[in-house]
């Protein structure tokens, strides 16, 4: 399995933190936000990495994380030119998965726990996707998965009446057909290609599997959740907590 981290966007929600440089490299405890996807990773035995940045900060991305030796893994860099979204800079990776599975990670999200069950759930999964839940006070911020016992049965965007309070966090695992899948979805109403379009996709083909996300977690794009992001990171010393 290969690693995709998603770094583009304008991170606008954090004026003015955000003017001078990304959002993902803003401090999360003693690092900066994106050491945190690449340790979840290399954590769960993924040591092939692509990180998707915007034109604009790919000079500071890059001589940040450097070739990837210092985390144990091989980084690769892809521009984003336009934020067009979080598929629109998933389909960038298409070359670099060469056909692989791949795990995805939104490189503002924080889990306190290791990734690695969920990895290990999805190298023995046959075909499809894994998706992440997540119980939040405020799901009317994410991607909002309607549940049975045994499955999503449907994905709606930043809903303003949401039906569960079940956020689908950003840590998908995808097979190949990811890719043709992008192909296929339209923009959304806020001018994107929507991550919850292609998971919806695969409900579709009844290929959608999902995990309940253990420990804490947040994303970090406004300052409330960043504050929490820097809480959970310094009070683990920046350490990933193994489930063994
Ligand atoms: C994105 C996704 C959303 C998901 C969230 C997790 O939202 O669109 O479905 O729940 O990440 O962090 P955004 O960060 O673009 O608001």
């Amino acid at each position: 399995m290969k690693g995709v981290i998603l770094a583009g966007g304008l991170g606008s929600r954090l004026h003015p933190l955000t003017k001078a440089t990304n959002k993902h490299l803003l401090p999360v405890g003693s690092e900066p936000m994106l050491y945190h996807p690449i340790r979840q990773m290399v954590s769960s035995n993924i040591e092939d990495i692509l990180v998707v940045t915007s034109t604009q900060h790919m000079g500071d991305v890059v001589r940040c994380l450097g070739s990837g030796e210092e985390f144990g893994c091989r980084l690769s860099y892809k521009v984003q030119e336009q934020a067009g979204g979080i598929a629109h800079a998933l389909s960038l990776a298409e070359d670099f998965a060469n056909g692989n599975k791949i795990c995805v990670i939104l490189g503002d999200n924080i889990f306190e726990y290791s990734i690695k069950p969920y990895t290990d759930a999805f190298r023995g999964q046959d075909k499809g996707a894994h998706v992440l839940i997540k119980e939040v006070g405020d799901p009317e911020r994410y991607g909002v998965a309607a549940l049975d016992e045994h499955q999503v049965i449907e994905i709606e965007e930043k809903p303003s009446n949401p039906k569960s309070s079940f956020a689908v966090i950003g840590l998908y695992y995808f097979d190949n057909q990811v890719f043709d899948i992008i192909r296929t979805i339209k923009i959304s109403g806020r001018g994107e290609l929507e991550i919850t379009s292609v998971n919806n996709i695969y409900i579709d083909l009844q290929q959608l599997h999902y995990s309940i996300c253990e420990g804490r977690w947040t994303d970090a794009g406004t300052f409330e959740s960043l504050f929490e992001a820097n809480q959970i990171m310094m009070e683990n010393n920046n350490k990933i907590i193994s489930h063994e």
